[in-house]
């Protein structure tokens, strides 16, 4: 099994990318770390402040927001930094190659019930200039270089993209190294299986309403087979089922706030996961455009979401068209 830097070799991914994404993965192995002593470190609960979002940030959101933060500073590769947890970004080394944007703890929510968690990053090319201000980040996915997730479960594993395919790693912790499993991870086309969260249901919108009614109907419905439902709560758990035996995830528009584009956030959870699908064969949109071409206007946008199996995808986005 070849190691992460290795396999990077392989594709002749450029040297600084993979030190990139070396540094990234390193972090999040020391967040593995820490959470795996859970509440021995009084790390876990809430860190009595609210992020951007007007959500409560537990101890762990901070913490892990301030291992990357550090990391990505000292490796001098980065010159600026976006956060879900920061209002704004941050300016890192003047002549680093890269953005990176990232969400610390996806699913945080989950830490307290030992749950699923994970780490979700986006890198883009840096542009040529000295300060870099929020408008800098504000590009379509279809422009990341790279995105990844590690997820903190019963094992913890890389699933990387830099547009060559989906690949996914697994950390052999004797070793400190992530090794690889699964060089092209691949979607199903067709699936029997979906992600809401349905206790949202009356808020939301027409077309979705209309496409979870048929799929509860069953084999005697309009899709003519059963569905069974799952959701982790956490995108990273919900997506990493998705790309290991296919699936459609979905965290669409509601009227509960309807000021609000979505739950999930474009810069931090949606373009990241988009570009992961894409490169194994899935598709990604928001309710009817691809979720890689929003220009976004905000770095803490919200969109809706729906991704996974490509025919499932097209036919809940076709409710939506309608
Ligand atoms: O964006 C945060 C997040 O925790 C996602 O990881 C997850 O898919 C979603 O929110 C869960 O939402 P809910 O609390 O409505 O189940």
């Amino acid at each position: 099994m070849p190691t992460l830097a290795e396999h990077l070799n392989s594709q002749n991914v450029p040297d600084r990318l993979s030190a990139l994404l070396g540094d990234i993965t390193d972090c999040c192995q020391d967040i593995a770390a820490l959470l795996r002593h859970g509440p021995m470190n009084d790390i876990l609960g809430l860190a009595g402040a609210e992020n951007v979002q007007g959500e409560d940030q537990k101890k762990l959101d901070v913490i892990s927001n301030d291992m990357l933060k550090d990391a990505l500073a000292k490796s001098g590769l980065v010159k600026g930094i976006a956060s879900e947890e920061e209002e704004h970004c941050v300016g890192s080394s003047k002549d680093g190659d890269f953005l990176v944007l990232f969400d610390p703890l996806d699913g945080s929510s989950n830490i307290d019930i030992n749950s699923l968690v994970g780490t979700i990053f986006s890198v883009y090319a840096a542009p040529d200039k000295d300060n870099i201000a929020d408008a800098d980040f504000l590009r379509p996915g279809h422009e990341q270089v790279a995105a990844g997730y590690v997820l903190y479960g019963p094992s913890v594993m890389l699933t990387l993209t830099t547009g060559q395919g989906t690949q996914m790693y697994m950390l052999e912790q004797s070793r400190g190294e992530f090794l690889l499993f699964d060089d092209k991870v691949q979607i199903p086309v067709d699936t029997k299986e979906f992600a809401i969260n349905a206790s949202n249901q009356r808020h939301w919108a027409a077309p979705m309403q209309t496409y979870i009614a048929d799929l509860l109907k069953g084999e005697t419905g309009p899709r003519e087979k059963n569905f069974n439902m799952r959701w982790v709560a956490a995108m990273v758990g919900d997506v990493h089922r998705v790309l290991s035996r296919g699936g459609i995830f979905t965290y669409p528009w509601d009227k509960k706030n309807p000021n609000k584009a979505g739950k999930l956030r474009l810069m931090y959870e949606a373009n990241p996961m988009g570009f992961l699908v894409e490169q194994a064969g899935g598709k990604a949109f928001t309710d009817t455009i691809r979720i890689l071409d929003v220009a976004p206007d905000n770095i803490h946008q919200r969109v809706p979401v729906i991704l996974g199996s490509a025919h499932e995808v097209d036919i809940c986005v076709a409710y939506h068209k309608t």
